[in-house]
């Protein structure tokens, strides 16, 4: 199998999972550090009136088989409003210095509780209190109106009226239990595209698809990929 990070280009034969590529190039960016978060992605939404919404997220897994992805995030943000009414979702991820595209179109579900509860256990404790403290994408007084917010809430879990979360000791830290509100979005995806940079704007592409079929709360049944090579 022709190595995904040292090809320049894709093998004449397409990749049977494109799933193993965008894996392999998301590691390396990591590995090689080419930009301070390189699990960022583009996740696009569309609201009620059909009109599509762009914000970045965190890609924190990347499972090749069967072939998801999960971020974590407020379910009452914005972005969940859009997919609890429709939950097709897109995401795309870029790196520069690799002239690498990945793009991903499928179906967002809640993340299984359990697997959210470990998830949040491993963030940090500060960061713990933040998902707490924002109800994200609402209407906003004032910096200083979420400042006292986040305080008052801080002080309900147990956290005393310090300023600076980081200076209480870790002994004296109470245990912070998950947000209900706040999880893990897997996202299938039943379209990928690949898409390596070339010279004179003459791209490498090649598009993906599989048929999914939802076959419980948290699971998808998802065909063979079939791939398809794309002007550029
Ligand atoms: C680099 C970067 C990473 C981000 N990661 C996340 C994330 O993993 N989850 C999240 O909810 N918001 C994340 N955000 C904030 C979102 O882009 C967005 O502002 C927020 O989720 C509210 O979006 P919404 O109102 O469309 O739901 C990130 C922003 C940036 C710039």
């Amino acid at each position: 199998m022709t190595d995904p990070c040292s090809a320049t280009r894709l093998p004449t034969e397409l990749p049977s999972n494109p799933m193993d590529w965008a894996k392999a190039w998301l590691d390396e960016a990591f590995e090689k550090g080419v930009q301070r978060n390189p699990h960022t992605m583009t996740a696009v939404t569309v609201d009620e009136t059909g009109q599509p919404t762009g914000r970045m997220v965190l890609c924190k897994e990347f499972v090749v088989d069967p072939g998801y992805l999960v971020f974590y995030t407020n379910y009452k943000s914005d972005k969940v409003r859009h997919l609890n009414h429709n939950n097709k979702i897109a995401l795309v991820f870029h790196w520069d210095s690799f002239g690498r595209q990945v793009r991903l179109e499928g179906e967002a579900i809640r993340s299984p509780a359990d697997e959210s509860d470990a998830y949040f256990a491993t963030r940090d404790w500060a960061s713990q209190l933040g998902a707490w403290g924002s109800d994200q994408s609402s209407p906003l007084e004032s910096r200083s109106a979420l400042i006292a917010q986040v305080g008052k809430r801080a002080m309900k879990l147990g956290v005393g009226a310090a300023r600076n979360w980081k200076s209480i000791a870790v002994a004296d830290r109470p245990v912070i239990p998950r947000p209900p509100h706040w999880g893990g979005i897997r996202v299938w995806p039943r379209r990928i595209e690949l898409w390596i940079e070339g010279t004179d704007r003459i791209h490498d592409r090649a598009r993906w698809d599989r048929s999914l079929v939802r076959s419980d709360d948290d699971t998808y049944t998802a065909g063979e990929w079939t791939g398809t090579r794309l002007q550029p």
